[in-house]
């Protein structure tokens, strides 16, 4: 196999894809922090049937992480990733230092109000904040026609779908579904913190959300869905529940109390504490 090409400076990846545009073709970016999984290559598989080539970015991006979070513990394997990438089809690896994203003196970040506020937002202060900006520059280095992220993380991508329609960056945002183990896990970097034991209880948090669903369809009140899914999860043992709850859609505004309007189109988001890891998951409803 081929390795793949890696590019590290902003003028690298700019000169590469200038090749590409010289030639007509178009071009897709999955940005990533790396220690990629099946999930992270099923983007790069949507980025190569919606165009003729495929970017990824692998950037641990330092302003996304709160000084108490797993930044330094965060797991990483370029070497493992780049091959991987190469064998999913992918045609070029972005890989930049901090210095090369974050220059002495930078002052500009860019918040996305609303969406970014609720669920997370409350419980990671600034992280939205660091995931805007750096999607934002990575967005406006490569220029790209699509860009593809993950409804695993669900507030994640409505943040970015808005923060690319309010800043005309004129890339098309693609949601890819979440790609899931056997069990039902979705697949995450940060299993690696699981224990065996542990791992063999986190599906059932996609398990609550599946069942929250069916009965949420089959018109339970959104408050009583809720409280059995957190009943569960207590019981099967998982620590801290940040949330879990039914959100509108788009704009991740609060819905309930009572039963689903079918007009509205709904989500179930929770994040966990389970072990040293914190799960999120989230399904539509
Ligand atoms: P990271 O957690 O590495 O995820 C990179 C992309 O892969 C995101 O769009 C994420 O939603 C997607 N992804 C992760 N697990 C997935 C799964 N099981 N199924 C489908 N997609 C999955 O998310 C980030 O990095 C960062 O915040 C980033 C957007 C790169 C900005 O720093």
């Amino acid at each position: 196999m081929t390795p793949i090409p890696i590019v590290r400076t902003v003028a690298g990846l700019r000169a590469a894809i200038a090749d590409w545009r010289a030639l007509g073709l178009r071009v897709a970016l999955v940005p990533t922090m790396g220690a990629l999984h099946e999930g992270h290559l099923s983007l790069v598989r949507i980025g190569l049937s919606r165009a003729d080539r495929v970017v990824a970015s692998i950037f641990v991006n330092p302003t996304q992480f709160a000084p108490h979070e797993d930044l330094a513990a965060y797991p990483r394997d370029e070497a493992g990733d780049a091959a991987k990438l190469a064998g999913a089809g992918c045609h070029l690896l972005f890989a930049p230092a901090v210095s090369e994203i974050y220059r002495p003196g930078a002052a500009t970040v860019v918040t996305v109000s609303g969406v970014s506020e609720p669920l997370d937002g409350e419980v990671r202060p600034g992280h939205f904040a660091g995931v805007a900006t750096v999607v934002a520059k990575l967005l406006n280095q490569a220029r790209p026609d699509v860009a593809v992220f993950g409804e695993k993380d669900y507030q994640q991508l409505q943040v970015i779908r808005r923060l690319a329609i309010d800043l005309d960056l004129g890339v098309e945002i693609i949601g890819a579904p979440t790609a899931r183990a056997d069990d039902g896990l979705a697949l995450s970097s940060r299993n690696v913190y699981l224990s065996a034991e542990e791992r063999g209880r986190a599906p059932q948090l996609a398990a609550a959300l599946a069942d929250a669903v069916g009965v949420l369809r089959a018109g339970a009140r959104v408050e009583t869905a809720e409280a059995s899914a957190r009943a569960r999860l207590i019981a099967a043992g998982f620590g801290r529940i940040d949330y879990l709850e039914v959100r509108d859609a788009v704009d991740l505004s609060r819905l309930g109390p009572g039963p689903l309007s079918p007009e509205r189109a709904a989500r179930i988001l929770a994040a966990v504490q389970l072990g040293r890891a914190r799960l999120i998951d989230n399904m539509a409803v």
